[in-house]
């Protein structure tokens, strides 16, 4: 049985970190098992940056936004320690030994369910929890931070919608969301826009400008285009707002305001863009991420009891259950462009700007 854990937030935080601490913390102190957070990630497991979450730590933190351990996202086997790469799974190792853990919790997103699993092949304990508002983590229907981001986003669009009404205007709004368009096809979906562009559906600019032609014919003078940072101009590479380097992971951004050139060109239509950024990524999480994270944490600390580690809490059906880490992390979740969601949005009128788009306005 479990005497003390620990446990960090990693990669890019998502609302409902805290409540998913809580729920750890919460389920291990009354099972009479000792928590340390670590801070920053997997750095703070690295250099033995801890602190103690006893009752009082864990107090008043369910509705907080952020985390209050801090994240980052170094890797344990490439962190930049006196401006070199270091492998410092030896340290981690060390200090979890020094530290007397029984188990590790990781909250994070796919890299950080990969970072996990070495230190699980290191011989750590691990259990993790799956969290980002990009909702692409594998076997699990839903991440913690995912639905307040969607209200986030589908707000913003509801607020663009009335402007670009009263303006006769194109408005661009361009949601997070690198390798999967969950985030911009829910929130496009539940916004009602007229365009939605996702990575999973490479678009071609001449597309989207019909769409906008035939808006105006049929007498709506304004659009709403909500894309991803991720999607793809047919014949265009990926556009990035820092390309990275050895120590920064690159970064995507600017499609949007490439869309709004364009558009403005073809259409000869005022256009103007507006990047959510992380804004959608801020604040208290809603009433669903506090319950699944609440859930997730909880149910982490149980799994723990019952002897699992190299495992990720997973929601498939309604019910949380454990998934191997090694299964986890084969693929990433990606919207299937054939999927029901997809043809809803296409149903009801929604563009994706594919090439052969004509071919889905077909009826049932
Ligand atoms: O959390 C995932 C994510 O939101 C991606 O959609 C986005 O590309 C990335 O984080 C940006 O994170 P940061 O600004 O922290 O580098």
């Amino acid at each position: 049985m479990a005497k003390r854990i620990g446990i960090i937030t990693a990669g890019g935080d998502s609302p409902g970190l805290n409540a998913a601490i809580r729920g750890v913390g919460k389920a291990a102190l009354s099972s009479d098992i000792e928590v340390l957070g670590f801070r920053d990630g997997f750095r703070g497991l690295a250099e033995n940056l801890k602190l103690k979450l006893d009752k009082r730590a864990l107090s008043g933190i369910l509705t907080v936004g952020g985390t209050i351990l801090g994240t980052g996202r170094d890797k344990p086997h490439r962190m930049e320690v006196d401006g070199q790469m270091v492998d410092v799974t030896d340290t981690i190792v060390r200090n979890y030994e020094k530290e007397k853990l029984d188990a590790l919790v990781c909250l994070g997103g796919g890299g950080t369910h990969k970072n996990a699993l070495r230190l699980v092949e290191a011989g750590l304990n691990i259990i993790t929890l799956p969290k980002t508002i990009d909702n692409d983590v594998a076997l699990t229907d839903a991440t913690i931070g995912f639905d307040t981001a969607l209200g986030i986003a589908t707000e913003a669009i509801d607020r663009l919608h009335s402007t670009a009404h009263s303006h006769h205007r194109i408005i661009i709004a361009e949601v997070m969301g690198h390798r999967a368009g969950w985030l911009t096809l829910g929130a496009g979906i539940a916004g009602g826009a007229d365009v939605i562009l996702i990575p999973e559906i490479p678009f071609s600019m001449e597309t989207v400008a019909e769409k906008i032609r035939s808006r105006d014919l049929a007498g709506s003078n304004f659009s709403i285009i909500v894309v991803a940072e991720g999607a793809l101009e047919i014949g265009h590479d990926l556009i990035y707002q820092d390309l990275g380097s050895e120590m920064r992971a690159p970064r995507l951004g600017g499609i949007g305001q490439h869309l709004q050139r364009d558009l403005e060109d073809v259409t000869g239509r005022e256009t103007r863009c507006v990047v959510l950024g992380h804004l959608q990524r801020g604040g208290r999480p809603n009433a669903f991420d506090r319950m699944l994270a609440t859930n997730f944490g909880s149910c982490a600390v149980r799994a723990l009891a019952n002897g699992e580690h190299g495992v990720m809490v997973a929601l498939q059906a309604g019910d949380v259950v454990s998934v191997p880490l090694t299964e986890a992390i084969k693929n990433i979740k990606t919207v299937p462009p054939n999927g029901q969601l997809v043809r809803t949005a296409r149903d009801t009128g929604i563009s994706f700007g594919a090439s052969d788009e004509a071919n889905y306005h077909k009826p049932l």
